[in-house]
Protein backbone atom coordinates (compact mmCIF):
# COMPACT_ATOMS: atom_id res chain seq x y z
CA UNK A 1 0.00 0.00 0.00
CA UNK A 2 0.86 3.66 -0.54
CA UNK A 3 1.81 5.86 2.38
CA UNK A 4 -0.58 7.85 3.12
CA UNK A 5 0.32 11.62 1.73
CA UNK A 6 2.19 14.01 4.31
CA UNK A 7 -0.43 16.60 2.68
CA UNK A 8 -3.91 15.96 1.55
CA UNK A 9 -6.44 18.94 -0.09
CA UNK A 10 -10.07 17.57 -0.92
CA UNK A 11 -12.32 20.07 -2.76
CA UNK A 12 -10.82 23.26 -0.94
CA UNK A 13 -12.96 26.27 -1.42
CA UNK A 14 -11.82 29.64 -0.10
CA UNK A 15 -13.57 32.71 -1.21
CA UNK A 16 -13.47 36.29 -0.42
CA UNK A 17 -15.76 39.21 -0.07
CA UNK A 18 -14.89 42.66 -0.91
CA UNK A 19 -15.97 45.73 -2.16
CA UNK A 20 -19.65 44.40 -2.49
CA UNK A 21 -18.07 41.53 -4.65
CA UNK A 22 -17.20 37.97 -4.19
CA UNK A 23 -13.80 36.76 -5.26
CA UNK A 24 -13.14 32.93 -5.39
CA UNK A 25 -10.05 32.61 -4.38
CA UNK A 26 -9.97 28.63 -4.38
CA UNK A 27 -11.67 26.50 -5.72
CA UNK A 28 -12.05 22.88 -5.45
CA UNK A 29 -8.44 22.14 -5.10
CA UNK A 30 -7.62 18.66 -4.62
CA UNK A 31 -3.58 18.77 -4.23
CA UNK A 32 -1.65 15.28 -2.32
CA UNK A 33 1.85 16.05 -1.52
CA UNK A 34 4.00 13.06 -0.38
CA UNK A 35 6.11 13.21 2.50
CA UNK A 36 9.73 14.75 1.40
CA UNK A 37 8.30 16.11 -2.06
CA UNK A 38 9.51 19.09 -2.80
CA UNK A 39 6.30 20.85 -4.54
CA UNK A 40 6.85 24.29 -6.55
CA UNK A 41 3.27 26.35 -6.39
CA UNK A 42 3.28 28.22 -9.93
CA UNK A 43 0.94 30.62 -10.79
CA UNK A 44 0.34 34.78 -11.84
CA UNK A 45 -0.19 37.26 -8.89
CA UNK A 46 -3.70 36.98 -7.83
CA UNK A 47 -4.07 32.99 -8.55
CA UNK A 48 -4.83 32.21 -5.15
CA UNK A 49 -1.09 30.76 -4.13
CA UNK A 50 -0.82 33.01 -0.76
CA UNK A 51 -4.57 31.77 -0.34
CA UNK A 52 -3.44 27.96 -0.67
CA UNK A 53 -0.46 28.29 1.68
CA UNK A 54 -2.20 29.69 4.49
CA UNK A 55 -5.17 27.24 4.34
CA UNK A 56 -2.39 24.61 4.60
CA UNK A 57 -0.49 26.67 7.02
CA UNK A 58 -3.85 26.93 9.15
CA UNK A 59 -3.29 30.94 9.07
CA UNK A 60 -6.57 31.27 7.39
CA UNK A 61 -9.12 28.41 7.10
CA UNK A 62 -11.41 26.80 3.92
CA UNK A 63 -15.04 27.85 3.27
CA UNK A 64 -15.32 24.15 2.31
CA UNK A 65 -13.44 20.99 1.81
CA UNK A 66 -11.31 19.09 3.70
CA UNK A 67 -7.11 19.87 4.68
CA UNK A 68 -5.10 17.00 6.30
CA UNK A 69 -1.33 17.50 6.92
CA UNK A 70 0.56 14.56 8.58
CA UNK A 71 -2.67 13.46 9.88
CA UNK A 72 -4.28 16.38 11.61
CA UNK A 73 -7.58 18.14 10.35
CA UNK A 74 -6.46 21.38 9.77
CA UNK A 75 -9.39 23.72 8.96
CA UNK A 76 -10.75 22.13 12.49
CA UNK A 77 -7.94 23.22 14.56
CA UNK A 78 -8.91 26.16 16.94
CA UNK A 79 -6.89 27.96 20.38
CA UNK A 80 -3.96 26.17 21.51
CA UNK A 81 -3.75 23.43 19.07
CA UNK A 82 -3.89 25.52 15.78
CA UNK A 83 -1.12 27.35 18.27
CA UNK A 84 0.96 24.21 17.85
CA UNK A 85 0.65 23.39 14.69
CA UNK A 86 1.93 26.58 13.27
CA UNK A 87 4.62 26.62 15.49
CA UNK A 88 5.67 22.41 15.27
CA UNK A 89 4.66 21.35 11.87
CA UNK A 90 5.09 24.47 9.66
CA UNK A 91 7.95 26.80 8.86
CA UNK A 92 6.82 29.31 6.99
CA UNK A 93 9.17 31.74 4.80
CA UNK A 94 7.33 34.55 3.01
CA UNK A 95 8.32 37.56 0.45
CA UNK A 96 9.52 38.98 3.68
CA UNK A 97 11.90 38.09 5.65
CA UNK A 98 9.65 39.61 9.00
CA UNK A 99 13.04 39.39 11.61
CA UNK A 100 12.85 41.32 15.13
CA UNK A 101 14.96 44.29 14.11
CA UNK A 102 16.64 44.70 17.25
CA UNK A 103 17.11 41.10 17.56
CA UNK A 104 20.73 39.53 16.60
CA UNK A 105 20.15 36.36 13.75
CA UNK A 106 21.19 33.94 16.34
CA UNK A 107 18.36 35.29 18.80
CA UNK A 108 15.64 35.58 15.65
CA UNK A 109 16.29 31.70 14.50
CA UNK A 110 16.20 31.03 18.55
CA UNK A 111 12.75 33.16 19.01
CA UNK A 112 10.71 29.94 17.95
CA UNK A 113 12.26 27.02 20.14
CA UNK A 114 12.05 29.38 23.08
CA UNK A 115 8.35 29.48 22.20
CA UNK A 116 8.13 25.98 21.85
CA UNK A 117 9.71 26.07 25.42
CA UNK A 118 13.37 24.38 24.44
CA UNK A 119 15.84 25.74 26.93
CA UNK A 120 18.00 28.58 26.16
CA UNK A 121 21.10 26.85 25.73
CA UNK A 122 19.93 23.80 23.29
CA UNK A 123 17.89 26.89 21.57
CA UNK A 124 21.17 28.57 21.12
CA UNK A 125 23.19 25.56 20.15
CA UNK A 126 20.48 24.76 17.51
CA UNK A 127 20.34 28.56 16.27
CA UNK A 128 23.88 28.38 15.52
CA UNK A 129 23.71 25.35 13.50
CA UNK A 130 20.65 26.54 11.52
CA UNK A 131 22.94 29.69 10.62
CA UNK A 132 25.68 27.45 9.43
CA UNK A 133 23.33 25.45 6.99
CA UNK A 134 22.28 29.02 5.31
CA UNK A 135 26.35 29.77 5.41
CA UNK A 136 25.77 32.74 7.85
CA UNK A 137 27.69 31.97 10.87
CA UNK A 138 30.01 34.84 10.14
CA UNK A 139 26.35 37.27 11.13
CA UNK A 140 25.20 35.44 14.18
CA UNK A 141 25.55 38.69 16.30
CA UNK A 142 24.48 41.10 13.49
CA UNK A 143 21.25 42.48 14.42
CA UNK A 144 18.71 41.86 11.30
CA UNK A 145 18.65 45.56 10.79
CA UNK A 146 22.44 45.21 9.85
CA UNK A 147 21.95 42.45 7.25
CA UNK A 148 21.11 43.16 3.43
CA UNK A 149 17.87 41.57 2.40
CA UNK A 150 18.94 38.40 1.04
CA UNK A 151 20.91 37.49 4.51
CA UNK A 152 17.92 38.51 6.46
CA UNK A 153 15.70 35.97 4.21
CA UNK A 154 18.60 33.57 4.87
CA UNK A 155 17.68 33.62 8.58
CA UNK A 156 13.90 33.35 7.97
CA UNK A 157 15.17 30.26 6.44
CA UNK A 158 17.27 29.14 9.51
CA UNK A 159 14.03 30.51 11.14
CA UNK A 160 12.14 28.10 9.68
CA UNK A 161 14.21 24.73 9.41
CA UNK A 162 15.27 25.47 12.71
CA UNK A 163 12.47 23.89 14.71
CA UNK A 164 12.46 20.99 11.97
CA UNK A 165 9.15 21.18 10.60
CA UNK A 166 7.36 18.47 8.79
CA UNK A 167 6.22 20.99 6.10
CA UNK A 168 7.89 23.96 5.08
CA UNK A 169 6.06 26.36 3.05
CA UNK A 170 7.77 29.54 1.25
CA UNK A 171 5.89 31.94 -0.30
CA UNK A 172 7.44 33.89 -3.00
CA UNK A 173 10.58 34.01 -0.97
CA UNK A 174 12.25 35.35 -3.59
CA UNK A 175 10.19 37.67 -4.14
CA UNK A 176 12.19 41.11 -2.63
CA UNK A 177 15.42 39.84 -4.31
CA UNK A 178 17.50 40.44 -7.39
CA UNK A 179 18.24 37.34 -10.05
CA UNK A 180 21.46 36.56 -8.19
CA UNK A 181 20.49 36.41 -4.45
CA UNK A 182 17.25 34.87 -5.17
CA UNK A 183 19.64 31.97 -6.79
CA UNK A 184 20.94 31.38 -3.54
CA UNK A 185 17.75 31.41 -1.88
CA UNK A 186 16.53 28.72 -4.22
CA UNK A 187 20.03 26.72 -3.76
CA UNK A 188 19.34 27.29 -0.09
CA UNK A 189 15.33 25.62 -0.49
CA UNK A 190 16.58 22.81 -2.34
CA UNK A 191 19.48 21.72 0.23
CA UNK A 192 16.44 21.90 2.72
CA UNK A 193 15.40 18.08 0.50
CA UNK A 194 15.49 15.26 2.38
CA UNK A 195 15.21 17.42 5.71
CA UNK A 196 11.46 18.21 5.52
CA UNK A 197 8.45 18.49 2.70
CA UNK A 198 8.62 21.80 0.91
CA UNK A 199 6.25 23.49 -0.33
CA UNK A 200 7.13 26.68 -2.86
CA UNK A 201 4.82 29.58 -4.11
CA UNK A 202 6.23 30.88 -6.92
CA UNK A 203 5.26 32.95 -10.00
CA UNK A 204 8.48 32.52 -11.59
CA UNK A 205 8.69 29.10 -13.80
CA UNK A 206 12.79 29.27 -13.12
CA UNK A 207 12.25 28.57 -9.48
CA UNK A 208 9.81 25.93 -10.21
CA UNK A 209 12.19 24.07 -12.09
CA UNK A 210 14.14 23.67 -9.43
CA UNK A 211 11.24 21.18 -7.63
CA UNK A 212 10.25 17.83 -7.81
CA UNK A 213 7.08 18.76 -9.29
CA UNK A 214 5.02 21.76 -10.30
CA UNK A 215 2.12 22.17 -9.97
CA UNK A 216 -0.23 25.50 -11.41
CA UNK A 217 -3.02 27.70 -10.09
CA UNK A 218 -4.86 29.59 -11.70
CA UNK A 219 -7.97 31.95 -10.95
CA UNK A 220 -8.12 29.33 -8.02
CA UNK A 221 -7.97 26.40 -9.51
CA UNK A 222 -5.24 23.54 -9.35
CA UNK A 223 -3.94 22.04 -12.23
CA UNK A 224 -1.80 18.94 -11.74
CA UNK A 225 -2.48 15.92 -13.65
CA UNK A 226 -0.84 16.54 -16.91
CA UNK A 227 1.66 18.79 -15.47
CA UNK A 228 4.94 19.09 -17.48
CA UNK A 229 7.06 17.94 -14.54
CA UNK A 230 9.65 20.44 -13.75
CA UNK A 231 13.01 20.11 -13.45
CA UNK A 232 14.94 17.30 -12.78
N1 LIG B 1 -8.05 39.29 2.43
C1 LIG B 1 -8.58 39.32 1.21
N2 LIG B 1 -9.75 39.95 0.97
C2 LIG B 1 -10.31 39.95 -0.25
N3 LIG B 1 -9.77 39.36 -1.33
C3 LIG B 1 -8.59 38.73 -1.17
C4 LIG B 1 -7.94 38.68 0.09
N4 LIG B 1 -6.78 37.97 -0.04
C5 LIG B 1 -6.73 37.62 -1.33
N5 LIG B 1 -7.80 38.07 -2.02
C6 LIG B 1 -8.07 37.82 -3.44
O1 LIG B 1 -8.00 36.44 -3.69
C7 LIG B 1 -7.30 36.18 -4.90
C8 LIG B 1 -6.07 35.31 -4.61
O2 LIG B 1 -5.14 36.07 -3.85
P1 LIG B 1 -3.75 35.46 -3.37
O3 LIG B 1 -4.00 34.15 -2.75
O4 LIG B 1 -3.10 36.50 -2.53
O5 LIG B 1 -2.97 35.28 -4.76
P2 LIG B 1 -1.41 35.14 -5.06
O6 LIG B 1 -0.71 34.83 -3.79
O7 LIG B 1 -1.31 34.06 -6.08
O8 LIG B 1 -0.98 36.46 -5.63
C9 LIG B 1 -6.97 37.53 -5.50
O9 LIG B 1 -7.96 37.82 -6.45
C10 LIG B 1 -7.03 38.48 -4.34
O10 LIG B 1 -7.42 39.74 -4.75
MG1 LIG C 1 0.87 35.74 -2.84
Amino acid sequence: MMAEPLVQLRGVERRYLAGGTSVAALQGVDLDVAEGELVALLGPSGSGKTTLMGVIGGLDRPDAGSVMVGGIDVAALRGDPLAVYRLRTIGFVFQSPGLVPLMSAAENVALPLQLMGRPPAGAETSAFKALVSVGLEARMRHRSFELSGGEQQRVALARAIVKEPRLLLADEPTGQLDSETSAAIVDLIRSFRGRTTIIVATHDEAIAAMADRAVKIEDGRLFTGSMVSAGK
